[in-house]
């Protein structure tokens, strides 16, 4: 790496000055070539203005050789850092060998680390992104139409491999590290069901055994998902279960759970910790997935680089926050250096709102107590939400990076009720083609009341959201909606304080 290149990195100023610009081409070509960072991305040929949007084609795609070489730390350019895990015992910070009976070594070190900007995707992980990346970033011009509005919607989607979401990114990181250490196999919990779909595959690839615990409710809703992660060789438990004591313990105090993400948690934990060459891995929350999942965001930047396009909106839902914190990414690292402006709303299920009314604090990251603590929006570990169909974003905390940039005015929120994501659902299936995932229909939600106030203001504003995922597999929730059977379960005031009073108290 030349001296120059190696000082721009060092001091966050790639991709500088807004796209376009002679200036930006020079520095961008510098930087991309060495670092595969912002990938070498080719101009496409100036078209004469006014029939600028007409070169615009549906689908952006980078080629392979454009896939990033290096994941993009963001903590790296956060002036006040996400805070650390405390140990729940000593109220202390956490130092790494703690965390390495849970979690793997390499993703310990990349959890703790808040000062390399850079991190290099290894080439085995690199290989496999081949096999389904780069995603590509799409025009919804149909949608854009039926709404009749000015706004220019663009959607990077994630949902182009068999997990049928992003969370394969994240996953073949993880199961690459674990693989690595020389372990036997991970275990984890999952939501929805992507995750564990995509950690599945991940581990049938590197030759990993998977144990997935399945909060219960998608257990019974979503039998198919159950069956594709057992197709790829994984063992699935609904959970809460009576294989973990936690989980006798969590049944005996709230029979006839339908379970969520946090007891799930700790189930998973409760195996990795106690069956000798586990360890345990996590598909959202945890700085090191935002880290993996930077990738979405370092793409989309790239892609919308080709054709000059600098976003004024940036949406993605937020469960725990892994996908919105990877297509940000970028785009927060300008902003937090003061390089640009970006308005960016974390869209979030009213029946699980952490960030809009959560409270942010330190707060176990499960429901049995078993994790370090965390600084983070959170509506209590012991919150658990009705049993609607938001899926994989009915989790009670939030990202720390994200709950911390939150926090210090750098994102937006909202919250938005089911029976409206299912109809910005259906709107987007039937102008777009793609049959969304409930939780990236949480976005497509935000996108079309962005878009639509851009109708009334006639505003031409650049709207990107993350399209996480396809809802193939759930189509149970699909005929709720159709048969008039969703509820839009919003939880009391009233509620909420009864889980924030035994949030764990911290000095
Ligand atoms: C399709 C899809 N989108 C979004 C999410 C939310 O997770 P996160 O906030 O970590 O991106 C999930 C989680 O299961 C998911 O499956």
């Amino acid at each position: 790496m030349c001296e120059a290149h190696a000082d721009d990195l060092k001091s966050g100023r790639f991709c500088a000055k807004p796209g376009g610009t002679a200036g930006y081409y020079v520095l961008s070509q510098r930087i991309y070539a060495g670092t595969g960072l912002f990938v070498s991305v080719p101009k496409q040929p100036r078209v004469p203005k006014g029939d600028r949007t007409m070169a615009i084609p549906h689908k952006i795609y980078l080629s392979e050789n454009e896939i990033p070489k290096f994941w993009y730390n963001v903590r790296a350019d956060m002036k006040v850092k996400p805070d650390p895990f405390l140990n729940p015992a000593t109220h202390k910070p956490l130092e790494a060998e703690a965390l390495h009976p849970i979690f793997c070594e390499e993703l310990v070190a990349q959890e703790l680390d808040n000062d390399n900007r850079l991190i290099p995707i290894p080439d085995e992980v690199r290989n496999y992104f081949m096999t389904y990346r780069p995603s590509p970033l799409m025009r919804a011009f149909n949608l854009e139409k039926q709404l009749g509005t000015k706004a220019k919607i663009y959607y990077k989607f994630e949902g182009n491999n068999t997990s049928g979401s992003h969370k394969l990114n994240s996953a073949i990181a993880q199961a690459y590290y674990a693989k690595k250490q020389g372990l036997r196999g991970v275990t984890t919990e999952t939501g929805a069901g992507q995750w564990g779909t995509a950690l599945s595959m991940a581990c049938a690839y590197f030759g990993l055994d998977c144990k997935v615990y399945m909060v219960k409710v998608s257990y019974e809703q979503k039998p198919f998902r159950r069956e594709v992660m057992r197709v790829y060789g994984a063992s699935v438990t609904p959970s809460p279960s009576d294989t973990t004591e936690i989980g006798r313990k969590i049944l005996a105090e709230h029979p006839g759970t339908t379970g969520s993400l946090g007891c799930a948690i700790s189930e998973a934990i409760e195996v990795a910790a106690s069956t000798e060459g586990y360890r345990y891995v996590l598909g959202s929350v945890l700085n090191m997935v935002l880290l993996h999942q930077s990738i979405i965001g370092l793409e989309t930047k790239a892609a919308l680089d080709k054709y000059d396009i600098v976003p004024d909106i940036i949406i993605g839902c937020a469960g725990g926050g892994s996908n919105l914190g990877g297509l940000i990414a970028p785009f927060m690292g300008e902003k937090l250096r003061g390089e640009r402006d970006y308005r960016i709303i974390a869209v979030e299920p009213a029946s699980c709102p952490s960030l809009t009314r959560g409270k942010f604090v330190y707060d176990f990251c499960d429901t049995g107590k078993v994790t370090p603590l965390a600084r983070m929006y959170t509506l209590g570990s012991g919150f658990i939400p009705a049993p609607n169909h938001a899926g994989g974003l009915r989790y009670h905390g939030m990202s720390p990076i994200l709950s911390r940039l939150y926090h210090d005015g750098y994102m937006e929120a909202t919250s938005v009720p089911q029976t409206r994501v299912f109809e910005a659902a259906e709107q987007f299936a039937r102008t777009e083609g793609i049959l969304p995932a409930p939780e990236s229909a949480h976005a497509i939600c935000a996108a079309i009341d962005e878009a639509i106030k851009c109708r009334e203001t006639g505003e031409e504003k650049t709207i990107v959201f993350g399209l996480t995922g396809t809802g193939y597999f759930d189509m149970t929730a699909y005929e709720k909606f159709h048969d008039n059977l969703m509820s839009d379960y919003v939880p009391t005031d009233a509620d909420l304080q009864a889980s924030f009073d035994l949030l764990p108290k911290i000095e």
